[in-house]
Order: C-alpha cells, then sequence, then structure tokens
C-alpha cells in the first residue's frame, strides 16, 4: 500500500512512520507533506525513502534543495499537496496537517476515491457535509484515526445502526480536571500542554485543556456516524484506557479499549483486519489503575455546553466555532489572552454567527475567513 502523509513531521505523521516502518512489505511512503520542519522532513525522508517530498512554507522548501534522497522529488505549495493525495500511485493518505489547512489536500484524497485515515478533525467539523458527499460519490473509506471514533468505528462494526441508542466518547479531563475554575484563569500555555496521558501537539493539548477538542470531536462523530445531537455525549474517564462506547436498544454497551498510544487507532485506519502489531504497549488490566467515570461539569468547561446548541444546528456554527478557536488557542499561545478567555472569546463569537445551512466549500472559506475577522476584532478589544 502506497501512502502520501499530510502533516508528516507532527505528532500523528511520525507515529504513523513509526506504523509504516515496522511493517515495510505492507506500507511504503509514496509522499510526505509538510511545513516548515525542514530538519525533520530530511530524517524522515532518508528514513522512508518518498517518491515526493512536498513543503509548504517557501523558505523551508528553499532549505531541502539538493539534501533530499537522490530519488526523491521535491515540490513546493498546497497544490503540490494535494498533487500527492489524489496521484494514482497512492493507495491511503494519512489526513494529519493540523488545522483548516488540511481541508483541500484531504478533500483532494476523498474525490479521488482514496482510502483516507482522518486525524485532521478540522475537516469534518468545518465542511462535515461536503466531506462525508464527496465520499459518498467517490466511494472513498474514510477511517477515522482519533482514538475515541476509531473505537466508535470497533464497536459499530458487524452491528445494525438503527439499534443504536447512544455514541459517548470519553475524555481524560485534561490537565485541569480537578482545579477550581477560579485558578484556571493565570494557567500559563506550559501549564495547558502537558497532558498527563497523550503526547500531542500544542494547539491539541491546549483544545484538550479547554475541552474543546472533545466539543470538536462531537461534531466530527456527528457526521462520520451520522448522528444525531441526542444521540452523542461524553464522560470524563482520565485513565484514557476506554476510548469510546456504543450503546445499543436492548442496554448492551460495546466499548474499546487500549493503552493510550495513537500508534493503536493509526495501525487501524492503515489495516483494519487482520490486525497488526501496533508497538502500543500490552493493557494489563490488573495491574492497571481502576478505570473511572464521571459527568463533564459544564461550569469547568464551559466548551460543552457552547457544542450542544452547534450540534443542535446548522453547519455555520460548527465552522464559526472551529475559526473562532483556531485564532483564540493561537491568541492564547502568543500571550495575547489568557486560559480561560479562549472559549469565552468563541462564546462572543458564536453569539454573533447566524445559524444558516453551509452547502459549498467556497461558502466554508467565506464563513471562516469572516469568523477569524470577527474573533481578532473580539481579542483586540
Ligand atoms: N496528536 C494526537 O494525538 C492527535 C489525536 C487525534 C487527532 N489529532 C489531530 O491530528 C491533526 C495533527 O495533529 P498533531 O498533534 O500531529 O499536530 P502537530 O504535531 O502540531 O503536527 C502538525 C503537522 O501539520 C503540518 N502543518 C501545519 N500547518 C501546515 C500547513 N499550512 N501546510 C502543510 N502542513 C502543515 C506540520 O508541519 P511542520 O511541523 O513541518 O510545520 C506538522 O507536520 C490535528 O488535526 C489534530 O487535531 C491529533
Amino acid at each position: 500500500m502506497q501512502l502520501t502523509i499530510l502533516g508528516a513531521t507532527g505528532s500523528i505523521g511520525t507515529s504513523t512512520i513509526d506504523v509504516m516502518l515496522r511493517h515495510p512489505e505492507q506500507f511504503q511512503a509514496y509522499a510526505l507533506v509538510a511545513h516548515r520542519n525542514a530538519d525533520l522532513m530530511l530524517e524522515l525522508a532518508e528514513k522512508v525513502q518518498p517518491q515526493v517530498v512536498v513543503m509548504t512554507d517557501e523558505t523551508a522548501y528553499q532549505s531541502l534543495k539538493g539534501r533530499l534522497p537522490a530519488h526523491t522529488r521535491l515540490e513546493y505549495g498546497m497544490d503540490a499537496a494535494e498533487a500527492v493525495s489524489a496521484a494514482d500511485e497512492v493507495d491511503m493518505v494519512m489526513a494529519a496537517m493540523v488545522g483548516s489547512a488540511g481541508l483541500p489536500a484531504t478533500l483532494a484524497a476523498v474525490r479521488a476515491g482514496k482510502r483516507v485515515g482522518l486525524a485532521n478533525k478540522e475537516c469534518l467539523v468545518t465542511a462535515g457535509r461536503i466531506f462525508m458527499q464527496a465520499a459518498k460519490e467517490s466511494g472513498a473509506e474514510v477511517v477515522p484515526v482519533d482514538s475515541e471514533h476509531a473505537a466508535v468505528h470497533q464497536a459499530l462494526v458487524g452491528h445494525d445502526r438503527g439499534s443504536v441508542t447512544r455514541i459517548i466518547l470519553t475524555a481524560s479531563g485534561g490537565p485541569f480536571r480537578n482545579r477550581d475554575p477560579e485558578s484556571l484563569k493565570n494557567i500559563t500555555v506550559a501549564e495547558a500542554v502537558a497532558h498527563p496521558n497523550w503526547s500531542m501537539g500544542a494547539k491539541i493539548s491546549i483544545d484538550s485543556a479547554t475541552m474543546m477538542n472533545k466539543a470538536l470531536e462531537l461534531i466530527e462523530a456527528k457526521w462520520l456516524f451520522d448522528a444525531k445531537a441526542d444521540e452523542l455525549s461524553a464522560i470524563i474517564h482520565p485513565q484514557s484506557i476506554v476510548h469510546a462506547m456504543v450503546e445499543y436498544r436492548d442496554g448492551s454497551v460495546l466499548a474499546q479499549l487500549a493503552m493510550p498510544d495513537m500508534r493503536s487507532p493509526i495501525v487501524y485506519a492503515m489495516q483494519a483486519e487482520p490486525r497488526l502489531e501496533s508497538g502500543i504497549p500490552w493493557l494489563e488490566l490488573a495491574q492497571a489503575q481502576p478505570l473511572e467515570f464521571q459527568a463533564i461539569d459544564e461550569k469547568r468547561f464551559p466548551a460543552m455546553a457552547l457544542v450542544k446548541d452547534v450540534l443542535a444546528g446548522e453547519d455555520s456554527l460548527a465552522i464559526a466555532l472551529n475559526a473562532a478557536n483556531e485564532v483564540a488557542n493561537q491568541a492564547f499561545q502568543d500571550g495575547k489572552i489568557g486560559f480561560m478567555d479562549i472559549v469565552d472569546t468563541v462564546a462572543k463569537v458564536l453569539d454573533k454567527t447566524s445559524n444558516q445551512h453551509v452547502a459549498t466549500l467556497e461558502e466554508v472559506w467565506h464563513l471562516d475567513a469572516q469568523t477569524r475577522r470577527t474573533t481578532e476584532d473580539i481579542i483586540i478589544t
């Protein structure tokens, strides 16, 4: 199987390469795509010997000229990223760029009918309708890489979708699960990025701390599993061993358990059956901490209250929530706003967003850009 990895230098990208290198007969790299990290790209290209490397940052592209393995072609820009996602040689695309920057190349893969491992949740949050419609038309198989959605996918296989009563995603609660909401005002970026169970990129780590990540995941689940707002819920599970549960009409609940390591959902997305070795540690339940569950306190995590309206509303609300959160998350990282201001800013933006159906990518971009401007204005004032 020939792979294109979008976001090859990131946390998911490098874990995908780790899995690939464990199974060289099954998986080979066609293209690696990244933005700025030229040094890591060089290292990865030497390891997996791809046919193409694409950098979307010009300085990084220039700095790699003449340094890649002899048979590896170097290309620049988002158009090249789209081309290597849709190329005939490619069987699967791992969509692991961060943010809505990943949308065009991932959609190109879906339109070309590829198997798509979807880590980039922003794709479905902002353009779920367009994505799922494109997959239906091209026959592309979209397989979730988020651990919760991969768990739901596994708990649904072989069962009647009409018998499902609830899809329950688990949330670790992040680093501030037990903190007094008042004390969260002065959280630093380093504290917010230090996730207790998962090693991830900065943006998603901060989203986990605000619980905005779970809000985005619920929207993602709506599209992936064609679920209604009242079928979707989340619960805190600090150990991150149970990744999600599916409840059926007869009261049965099917859960998927594994040690918290993204190589598990990654390998499942690459080849569901027969199962392949992923390199993650075995789960020894007798030695594990007790598995705990608790309801999510919406005062501590107001993102969970916000998402209820978004799930029940039209597409515009999800697009606005995502764009406002990206801007506010970055503003927090840049020291412009405090930790609690992130969700507060998103709430203010949602108040200004009209509830409307969005059917084309042009409308998505328009609303996305408009929301970013509104968010910047709110942050400045
Ligand atoms: N990490 C996890 O455990 C996890 C779990 C579930 C879902 N996800 C989702 O997976 C996606 C990736 O997460 P991550 O944690 O792997 O992020 P990350 O470590 O921050 O890596 C992001 C990757 O995207 C690339 N990138 C950023 N902007 C780009 C642009 N404009 N054009 C091309 N490439 C660009 C980066 O390239 P450079 O580094 O070269 O600049 C890097 O390779 C996100 O959507 C996240 O929500 C992650």
